[in-house]
C-alpha cells in the first residue's frame, strides 16, 4: 500500500479540465517533485489534497486513510502541511508569532482552559515555543524573530513560510514553487534545507517546482504534468530527459536551467 497516493483524480473549472486522471504515489521519506509548464495543474493538485477544491472523480489516500472528502482541518491533523506559491502569512505579526500560529493543530485545550492557564495549556505553550525556536535555529531566522513579516525581504518571507509549515511538525510537507523569487544564495540555502528536512527531520516532501536545477538536486522521483495529464513519472534524470517533457518545456523559461 502506498504511503500517499492520488488515484485517477480529475477536476474541471467550467469547461476547463484542469486535472484529468492524475495517478501518483509518494513514498515515505522521499522528495517527490511535480513539474510542468504554467497552467499544467500543479497547484490544483495541492488544492485538491488540501481540500480547497472538491474532486470530480478519483480519490486521495494517505497512510491507508481515504482523505478525499474529509474536512480541511483534518488534513492538518493527519500531518500534511503546505506552503503557497504566493506567500500566505500574517504579515503584520512577527516571525515568531507566525511560527506559533503554525502550531495550531497541536493545541488540545479549549479557550476556557487556556484562559485559566491550566498545566496542560501551559505545557502546550512551552512546547509550541520550543518548537518555534527549533525552527528558527534550523532556518537561521534568529535575526528576524521579533520583526514584522511585512518588513522583511521577499526571500526571508519565503523562509518564514517554510518555517510556519515546519512548526506544524508535518509528516508530509507540500512545497509550491519554493524557489520562485529567490536569489542564488537563497536558492542554495533552500536546496540544503530541503535535503535536511528529508534526512534529519525525516519529513516526506511533495514539491511543485519550476527551477530544474533545484528539481535535479533534491528530487528522488518526478512526475511531469501537462494540461492536467501525466506525461511520465520516474527517476529524476529519466523524467527530465524524456522527449515529451522536453517538448512540453520548449520555449518555457527555466527549462534548461
Ligand atoms: N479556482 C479556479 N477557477 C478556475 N480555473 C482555475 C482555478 N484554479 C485553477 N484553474 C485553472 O486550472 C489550470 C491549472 O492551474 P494551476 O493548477 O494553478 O496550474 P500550475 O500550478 O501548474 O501553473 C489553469 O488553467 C488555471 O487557470
Ligand atoms: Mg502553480
Amino acid at each position: 500500500m502506498a504511503y500517499f497516493e492520488t488515484q485517477n483524480i480529475s477536476i474541471s473549472f467550467g469547461g476547463l479540465r484542469a486535472l484529468n486522471g492524475v495517478t501518483m504515489d509518494v513514498r515515505q521519506g522521499e522528495v517527490f517533485s511535480i513539474i510542468g509548464p504554467n497552467g499544467a495543474g500543479k497547484t490544483t493538485i495541492f488544492n485538491c489534497i488540501n481540500r480547497y477544491y472538491n474532486l470530480d472523480e478519483g480519490a486521495i489516500v494517505f497512510k491507508d486513510r481515504d482523505i478525499t472528502k474529509v474536512g480541511s482541518h483534518v488534513i492538518a491533523d493527519v500531518g500534511i502541511a503546505r506552503t503557497f506559491q504566493n506567500i500566505e502569512l500574517f504579515k503584520n505579526t512577527t516571525v515568531l508569532e507566525n511560527l506559533l500560529l503554525g502550531r495550531h493543530r497541536h493545541r488540545r485545550t479549549n479557550l476556557l482552559t487556556e484562559a485559566l492557564f491550566t498545566r496542560s495549556a501551559r505545557r502546550q505553550e512551552l512546547d509550541a515555543r520550543e518548537k518555534a525556536e527549533e525552527v528558527i535555529d534550523f532556518l537561521d531566522l534568529q535575526a528576524y524573530r521579533e520583526q514584522r513579516v511585512a518588513a522583511l525581504p521577499y526571500g526571508v518571507q519565503k523562509t518564514v513560510e517554510l518555517g510556519r509549515a515546519l512548526a506544524m511538525e508535518p509528516e508530509l510537507l507540500m512545497l509550491d514553487e519554493p524557489s520562485s523569487g529567490l536569489n542564488m544564495e537563497e536558492m542554495e540555502d533552500l536546496s540544503f534545507w530541503i535535503a535536511d528536512i528529508k534526512e534529519e527531520l525525516g519529513i516526506t516532501i511533495l514539491m511543485v517546482e519550476h527551477n530544474m536545477r533545484l528539481v535535479k538536486e533534491v528530487s528522488d522521483r518526478v512526475l511531469a504534468l501537462n494540461f492536467g495529464v501525466p506525461i511520465t513519472v520516474g527517476e529524476t534524470e529519466d523524467v527530465l530527459n524524456h522527449p515529451e517533457v522536453m517538448k512540453a518545456y520548449l520555449g518555457e523559461e527555466g527549462a534548461a536551467a
